[in-house]
């Protein structure tokens, strides 16, 4: 479905009934991430999945920021009559996440932040990223995927699930040059999240894989020590699966995210 923003286009994904669950997919992806989550958690809540503008079927254009993403977030929600939402991202969908919760507090019931990290880029993250704007614009999407692939996916799946691989690589070459460089500079302009998490007064999921090179194990750990202890932060911690949990190890995903919610709908 497509709704039409004050600020873009966004298509999205709206199924189930219950508790409303927003999934954000990350870097070069798009809602597509999170169908295995949706497929099965639709049974149990209300699960909403939009493409950021950029990706997937949403607007192609402009302008770009992690805060823009997270603003197209909470008017869709509006749009979709949803007054608060558990806010689940993945790596950039995480620091959208972040922004949800600094930006419009009251319309996240819960976190679950899963392979992303609280700080900023430093100063050689951010050569990496206009290194990689670069390579978008002279090589397109496919050099991209090419040059992520390594990182996005652990050595298990690379080494024994080549469906996997084959279904990211696809997702990633599709993603619109427009939409990559908009993301890869919002990414590396993205403000310091740690202070951020200190405020959070919700229920908080943390997930990463035991293989994840990019936001590694350290970085869930510097997550769940950032956060308040009211967000009461549990850590997750998905084996043999790198960055792109959700798509390496759908079903333990879905397990800690089934269980999460069925926690907080206890809680309620
Ligand atoms: C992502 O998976 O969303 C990105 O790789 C995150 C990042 O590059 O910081």
């Amino acid at each position: 479905m497509i709704a039409q923003l004050s600020g873009a286009r966004i298509a999205y994904d709206d199924v189930g009934s219950g508790s409303p669950i927003v999934f954000i997919h990350g870097f070069p992806h798009d809602r597509t991430l999170w169908s295995r989550q949706i497929d099965a958690l639709s049974l149990q809540v209300r699960c909403v999945a939009p493409d950021l503008r950029g990706f997937g079927e949403s607007s192609e254009q402009g302008p770009f920021s992690i805060d823009l993403y997270a603003d197209d977030i909470a008017e869709l929600m509006t749009y979709l009559g949803i007054e608060r939402a558990t806010i689940c991202g993945l790596s950039m969908g995480g620091y959208v996440a972040m922004s949800m919760w600094r930006r419009h507090p009251h319309r996240v019931s819960a976190l679950a932040l899963c392979d992303t990290k609280g700080g900023a880029d430093n100063e050689e993250g951010r050569k990496k990223r206009n290194d990689l704007i670069a390579l978008a614009e002279r090589e397109g999407s496919v050099a991209v995927a090419a040059n992520q692939i390594a990182g996005m996916l652990g050595k298990t799946t690379r080494e024994k699930r080549p469906e996997v691989v084959e279904t990211i690589k696809a997702m990633m070459e599709r993603a619109s040059v427009a939409g990559i460089v908009g993301a890869v500079a919002s990414m590396r302009d993205r403000p310091d999240s740690r202070t951020t998490l200190a405020t959070v007064t919700v229920p908080t999921l943390v997930v990463v894989g035991d293989e994840d090179v990019l936001t590694p194990m350290s970085e869930a750990q510097a997550i769940v020590a950032a956060l308040s202890p009211t967000a009461q932060a549990r850590l997750e911690v998905i084996e043999g699966s790198g960055h792109a949990t959700c798509v390496e190890r759908p079903a333990a995903v879905t397990h800690v995210l089934a269980d999460f919610l069925t926690a907080l709908s206890a809680n309620h």
